[in-house]
């Protein structure tokens, strides 16, 4: 098993060279595969940075070439790179892509993203890896490697949504962040975090799915004990096309003059949605008194206790109340 492991890291480091080398050095990849990363307005040195690549558009080049420089099969489909054809034959995953390589926190290549040049309702934007031994998505975050030691200089993480976002906030001078990749956050990704700070700054897509991400994904992020503040982007930024139209020192200051307490933020995110209704207060208050219940740290829920109270104009007494009884209805 830690030899297949081994085995599979290895055939992964091939990779990320092969397609790097296909991208730098071929008439294909630098034509489509540079042509798209510059058009995005991503440097040579970000993309040598990350180790972007390219895979050819012809079906099974990537394959042919790793079985010819004598690459196992049995590791190529097991990493996923290559799928065999019920018919016979291979096809390279991420035949037409462009690739990005995810690193372990030591920096080995644990899996691959793959993004469509042009995107359509036929296939999916980004491919990636399936899980296999070496590669859990729920336990690695994109970025991780790249940022450890920017987190731990800085004390905070940026938590963003994806591939690009990351790639800008480096072009722009900001290193302490890494990507969920989409999926919603889980509490191994926040254990991941807290090994290098407990205080994570969420700046997710400002369109609703990331509005709604970020609102589901915190609470677990406070039950793990960390701090955590939120970046609203305005409406259909994300942090790529955010870093790409203005300056490092614009990001920077937004990030600096937006960053919100995540209680505050859901409050307020809840009281603006709903208004008078008393209904929807008393549940804006239930849900808020949940969140609050996920704190551990009794002195930082006292805290916000206070702070939600006025917030919310509730009687202060009874959200501590509130808080009791959730907190001892799940332990
Ligand atoms: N994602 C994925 N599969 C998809 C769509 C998204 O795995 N079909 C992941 C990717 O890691 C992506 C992240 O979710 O980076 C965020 O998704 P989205 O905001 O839709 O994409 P962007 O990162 O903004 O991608 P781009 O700017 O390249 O369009
Ligand atoms: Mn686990
Ligand atoms: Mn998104
Ligand atoms: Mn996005
Ligand atoms: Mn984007």
């Amino acid at each position: 098993r830690n030899d297949d492991r081994e085995s599979m890291m290895v055939v992964n480091s091939w990779a990320a060279d092969y397609f790097q080398h296909v991208l730098h050095d071929t008439d294909e990849g630098l034509s489509v595969g540079m042509g798209y990363f510059r058009e995005r307005g991503f440097t040579d040195a970000t993309v040598r940075k990350f180790a972007l690549g390219y895979c050819p558009a012809k079906g099974d080049a990537m394959t042919m070439a790793a079985l010819g420089a004598g690459y196992k099969e049995q590791f190529l489909t097991e990493t996923g790179l290559t799928i065999k054809r019920e018919t016979g034959g291979y096809y390279d995953r991420f035949t037409g892509r462009v690739i990005f390589p995810v690193y372990s926190i030591s920096g080995r290549v644990i899996a691959f993203g793959g993004r469509v040049l042009k995107t359509s309702d036929r296939t999916a934007k980004y491919l990636n890896s399936p899980e296999s031994l070496i590669y859990s998505k729920s336990h690695s975050l994109y970025g991780i490697y790249h940022a450890k030691n920017a987190i731990v200089r800085e004390n905070f993480c940026i938590l963003v949504e994806g591939y690009t976002d990351v790639m800008r906030m480096h072009q722009t001078g900001i290193e302490n962040v890494v990507a969920s990749s989409g999926t919603s956050l889980t509490a191994d990704q926040i254990k991941l975090i807290s090994r290098f700070t407990k205080n994570i700054t969420v700046i997710y897509d400002g369109d609703s799915a990331g509005i709604k991400a970020s609102l589901r994904g915190i609470d677990m992020i406070l039950r793990e004990g960390l701090n955590v503040r939120v970046v609203l982007l305005p409406d259909g930024e994300d942090p790529d096309s955010f870093g790409r139209s203005h300056s490092a020192e614009e990001v920077r200051a937004y990030i600096e003059g937006h960053e919100e307490d995540f209680i505050r933020f859901k409050t307020r995110l809840l009281m603006a949605d709903a208004g008078d209704d008393p209904l929807k207060r008393a549940a804006l208050v239930t849900d808020i008194v949940q969140s609050i219940s996920e704190i551990p740290d009794p002195i930082v829920r006292s805290v916000f206790i206070k702070d939600c109270a006025k917030s919310m104009d509730v009687d202060e007494q009874v959200l501590v109340a509130e808080v009791a009884r959730k907190r001892h209805s799940v332990q």
